[in-house]
């Protein structure tokens, strides 16, 4: 009798836990760009779509708000941690204590560097190196290997600031008629993009500048203002380049204002949460997942342009 009992208690259990709602803490960085709403918006609305209650908290492109809110993860006890880190370096202590609370973590959109790679789970996102060298590869064909180039580099120490560098100077490296004179953070945002090409442009080195090489398309699209202002002709007198393709680049581009941008897929919140899943359930998943992503010049912008939706 006691052993029937016990046997129709667990049958009645068994349904509850397995209805038992997903708890996500995810961080995410701010909303300094385009790319990052969106991306915003994607994981945001998979984890409604899903059921899954997500715990989201906006740092403000602080790595102190990001490490606060993974405290608040731990303490709130969710059953698994994602974010994507604002810079780099500086995370082992909370990473470890999110490792003793036994909470796994999942990498979303950019990387970490941390001696004990058992830290976090999975990494997914772009390959920024590539991006970077896909930018490099498309100004030498289309300056045939002659440029001076202005670089607008993204957030210091962030993992797109330091590969998208490193993949686009290995790309014109064998060039010697292309050289950088001029490298700047504008922090991937509009303003900052805006106000730096300013000093660039007013610079005694200014008026040699043929080409702008921005780490993202935000900044992109705030140096085109100042360059419009300083009487010049975007895309014309100076060649753009940039990466993420959100919809204004695309804009620019059919208006001639923008050379080309390299594709850095923001709307992951389906990939990330399938991960999520596996990794909550314990199941194996692969240490890097890669994003797809292309390059879209202005020969491809306007027929492309109708199929942005960020
Ligand atoms: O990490 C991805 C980068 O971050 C995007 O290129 C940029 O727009 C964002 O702020």
């Amino acid at each position: 009798m006691y052993k029937y009992l016990i046997t129709l208690l667990i049958a009645a259990a068994v349904p509850c836990v397995a209805a038992e709602k997903l708890t996500v803490g995810f961080s995410q960085i701010g909303a300094e760009s385009a790319w990052r709403t969106a991306n915003t918006d994607s994981i945001k609305s998979e984890a409604a779509k899903r059921g899954i209650e997500l715990k989201f908290a906006d740092a403000q492109q602080k790595q102190e708000n990001q490490i606060k809110a993974l405290r608040s993860f731990i303490a709130q006890n969710v059953d698994v941690i994602a974010f994507s880190p604002v810079v780099e370096t500086g995370w082992e202590p909370v990473l470890r204590e999110i490792k003793r609370a036994g909470i796994p973590v999942v990498l979303s959109d950019r990387a970490v560097k941390v001696s004990d790679p058992s830290l976090f789970v999975t990494f997914i996102g772009s390959d920024f190196v590539e991006e970077g060298r896909r930018a490099g590869q498309w100004l030498v064909e289309k300056t045939k290997g002659k440029a001076v180039i202005a670089e607008l580099v993204g957030t210091p120490g962030s993992a797109p600031a330091v590969d998208r560098k490193k993949g686009f100077e290995e790309a014109i490296a064998a060039q010697p008629g292309m050289k950088i004179i001029k490298s700047q953070s504008g922090d991937f945002t509009r303003a900052k993009g805006k106000e730096v090409m300013e000093t660039f442009l007013k610079s005694p080195e200014g008026k040699q500048i043929t080409v702008l090489y921005a780490h993202n398309d935000d900044m992109a699209l705030g140096a085109i203002q100042a360059i419009e202002e300083a009487g010049l002709k975007p895309g014309t007198d100076i060649i753009i380049v940039s990466i993420d393709g959100v919809r204004g680049a695309f804009v620019a581009m059919v208006t001639g204002k923008l050379n080309c941008t390299v594709e850095c897929n923001p709307m992951i919140g389906s990939q990330l949460f399938d991960i999520i899943k596996k990794v909550a359930a314990g199941q194996p998943v692969p240490k890097r997942i890669a994003v797809e992503e292309g390059v879209f010049d202005q020969s491809t912008a306007a027929a492309a342009l109708p199929t942005r939706k960020y």
